[in-house]
């Protein structure tokens, strides 16, 4: 038997809860008028998702939201982290909201406040409206516009029961991964639509914080996903290729959300698929962007060794904007999660530390995100000891800890996930959550993990 970590300490009034995102958890595709995202296309669409695995049923949260409240009840957080999906909304992307699909958030919300929880929305966590992607999805403005008018029907219905708003969860995910990469909806390889994506991204978020001002929202912000990028040597080539990465990965977002600029390495990085931004950048776009925030949303998991590399294509016609010389490497001396990322938790605090000096205008921090995927087994006693995400956890809450002792200014935690859940192209086979599912029999189970953030939630609380 391993000793259980211990709980580290945090600052009275640091707050915990647990996060999830609609696609991921609600199933009930075609239930209360909800319209296809892009993710039921790209799920549907042979050899994109393991085991051709869809969220048309997933955690059926949908319908099994009470319980999962009482779940959380449980648990004893303070926040719930969950996403509204646009196409329960606006079936189409546009026009006047589906009340249906606003009474489930309604009832939601309801169940959380009952429960004592603060629910925090995401507003965007991936499922764009498919209608939207038939017009062009995010390489265009449009999409940018429609989100605005989006946002604007969810604050008015929940504005006076929502405390906490987060425009976009990792657009990084949504324009490379999901216009460069093709590894996530809408599966695209591209190199200016990828670009054009990430500024309609911003934009659209810019114009959204403007639509929950208006309805009255005072706790505004966004959810990026920062890297730590470490160089695989100390040659210069590598260096080059760390600071086409912070690029990719960071400046792109950071820059003009929280320094009133566009990225100073973008040339480097990009080539000439940079050439050719004025025609989707416009004059006002970065006071736009750079609307004031509340706070700004992390999720951290894991540190990336990049290398120098050649261009995958040679080809600047066809290479995609993801396609920037660099390689991750493999690290040999750690720990990998069934993700295949390793685990070194003092990277998250290296991360704090470095993004708080860098952006003097950053906005208090809060981890959006947080977790691990592992190998977990039911075991004879029926229950799911899971040791090594209870290990991951400890690690990177020590380390958010010590990024607060150093005078990082986090106000909370959530963790990934509260429920075992569809993991994009990984399908059902990456389980994040606390809670065990039964896929099968869609039966809840709390693992060692959930003991033990409950214990380390009590023992603050205690203390707090
Ligand atoms: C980030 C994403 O926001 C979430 O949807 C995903 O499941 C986790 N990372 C784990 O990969």
């Amino acid at each position: 038997m391993t000793a259980t970590p211990e709980f580290p300490a945090f600052p009275p009034g640091f707050f915990f809860g647990a996060a999830t995102a609609s696609y991921q958890i609600e199933g009930a595709h075609d239930v209360g008028g909800r319209g296809p995202s892009i993710w039921d296309t790209y799920a549907r669409t042979p050899g994109r998702v393991a085991g051709g695995d869809t969220g048309d049923v997933a955690c059926d949260h949908y319908h099994r939201y009470k319980e999962d409240v009482a779940l959380l009840k449980e648990l004893g957080v303070d926040s719930y982290r969950f996403s509204v999906a646009w196409p329960r909304i606006q079936p189409t992307g546009s026009g006047k909201a589906n009340s249906e699909g606003l009474d489930f958030y309604d009832r939601l919300v309801d169940e959380l406040l009952a429960a004592g929880i603060s629910p925090a929305a995401t507003l965007y966590h991936w499922d764009l409206p498919q209608a939207l992607e038939d017009q062009g999805g995010w390489r265009v403005r449009e999409t940018a516009e429609r989100f605005a008018d989006y946002t604007a029907l969810v604050a008015e219905r929940l504005g006076d029961r929502v405390p906490r708003w987060i425009t976009l969860n990792e657009p990084f995910c949504s324009a490379f991964v999901g216009y460069a990469i093709g590894r996530h909806a809408p599966g695209a390889r591209e190199g200016r639509g990828a670009l054009a994506a990430a500024h309609h991204l911003l934009v659209g978020h810019g114009l959204a914080v403007r639509a929950l001002r208006a309805a009255g929202a005072t706790e505004v912000g966004i959810t990026l996903n920062p890297d730590r990028l470490l160089p695989a040597s100390e040659s210069e080539a590598d260096a080059g290729a760390v600071r086409r990465a912070e690029t990719l990965h960071n400046e792109v977002w950071f820059d003009p959300l929280f320094a009133g600029r566009y990225p100073l390495h973008e040339a480097e990085t990009w080539g000439e698929l940079a050439d050719g931004a004025e025609e989707y950048r416009r004059e006002d776009d970065l006071i736009t962007i750079g609307a004031p925030l509340d706070f700004t949303g992390i999720n951290y998991y894991r540190p990336i060794t990049v290398t120098d590399a050649p261009h995958q294509d040679p080809d600047p016609a066809t290479r995609t904007a993801a396609d920037i010389r660099v390689a991750e490497t493999w690290r040999d001396d750690v720990r990998h999660t069934t993700m295949g990322w390793p685990v070194v938790p003092h990277t998250f605090t290296d991360l704090l530390v470095d993004l708080q000096r860098r952006y003097p205008g950053l906005p208090p921090l809060i981890i959006t995100e947080n977790g691990s995927a592992e190998a977990d087994v039911v075991s004879p006693d029926g229950q799911v000891h899971d040791a090594d995400r209870v290990s991951y956890l400890a690690g990177h809450l020590a380390a958010v800890a010590d990024a607060v002792s150093a005078g990082v200014d986090v106000r909370g935690y959530y963790v990934w996930s509260l429920l075992d859940n569809f993991e994009w192209a990984y399908g059902y086979d990456q389980r994040f959550g606390i809670v065990r599912v039964d896929y099968a029999t869609l039966e809840r189970l709390p693992k060692d993990s959930y003991r033990w953030y409950q214990g380390l939630i009590a023992a603050h609380r205690a203390t707090s």
